[in-house]
């Protein structure tokens, strides 16, 4: 199995679903990992499961939207532990909408959030990455950065901006010993998914219509997904960098 021993990782959004999974897959692996979220009582929780099963996790409060907590994550990061070895870029948000159902306010919401949440703490850890001439960033992305999705306009314009962003980034620090690369996930069930799901009038017709979209036949768990992000934050993906890895159930070979 892949291990991370010696290494400290930090993982946004880590409080729920597919965050929480990478954060304890990655302590099952020994790092030591940042929990942040914005949410305290679920970061915590992640935090009491992760040192129940004997693993070294920190809580660290982190709005991801907001550029001064991300600087102030990252000299605490430093202050505590020396540097960061890897970031996952997690958090992120969804909506529901055709263009006439989405208004600006929405396109901005979800852009602030999934597309400058990245940006905001990236820019905060990729300086000691570069001085170290080392360093992982995973960003989660979507398979709505890859192919459309109905009534998934904003989401799907954050999503591909993330793939986007991975992409150039990965060229311009590929020398600088920085690996960037994302995930994009299919349906995963989890909170968030659940919270779709209550958008629509007829939940579980949208379920099924959400599951049937898998050849598979089934959604994700977030332990699936955490699994393709230890093997990215893994010395053994050394050679592995600008990838947008689709783990989806077969949906984008359709
Ligand atoms: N679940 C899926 O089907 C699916 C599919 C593709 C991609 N994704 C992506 O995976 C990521 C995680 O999704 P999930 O399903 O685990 O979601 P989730 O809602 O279960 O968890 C998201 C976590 O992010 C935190 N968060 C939200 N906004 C934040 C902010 N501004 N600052 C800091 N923390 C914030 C929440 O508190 C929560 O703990 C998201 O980027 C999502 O777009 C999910």
């Amino acid at each position: 199995m892949f291990d991370l021993s010696g290494k400290t990782a930090l993982v946004t959004g880590a409080g729920s679903g597919i965050g929480a999974a990478i954060a304890e897959t990655f302590a099952r692996a020994h790092a030591r990992v940042f929990v942040t979220d914005h949410n305290k009582a679920t970061a915590g929780a992640t935090i009491d499961r992760i040192r129940q099963a004997n693993g070294e996790a920190e809580l660290l409060m982190l709005e991801v939207t907001s550029e001064g907590e991300c600087r102030a994550a990252a000299e605490q990061v430093n202050a505590n532990a020396g540097h960061l070895d890897i970031l996952v870029n997690n958090a992120g948000v969804g909506h529901v909408g055709t263009m006439l159902q989405t208004d600006g306010a929405d396109l901005d919401r979800l852009y602030a959030m999934n597309v400058r949440g990245v940006f905001n703490v990236t820019r905060a850890f990729l300086p000691g990455m570069i001085a170290r001439r080392s360093g992982v960033i995973i960003n989660m992305a979507s398979i709505g950065g890859l192919v459309g999705i109905r009534d998934r306009i904003a989401y799907c314009v954050s999503k591909s901006a993330v793939v986007g962003l991975t992409r150039c980034m990965a060229l311009d620090h590929a020398l600088d010993g920085v690996r960037v690369n994302c995930i994009c996930p299919g349906r995963v069930e989890t909170p968030f998914v659940k919270a779709r799901l209550r958008e629509y009038p007829d939940a579980e017709a949208a379920y099924r219509e959400m599951t049937a979209s898998q050849p598979v036949g089934r959604m994700g768990r977030p332990d699936e997904i955490a699994a393709a992000a230890l093997y990215l934050a893994s010395d053994e993906a050394a050679f592995v960098t600008g990838a947008a890895l689709t783990i989806d159930g077969g949906w984008s070979a359709g």
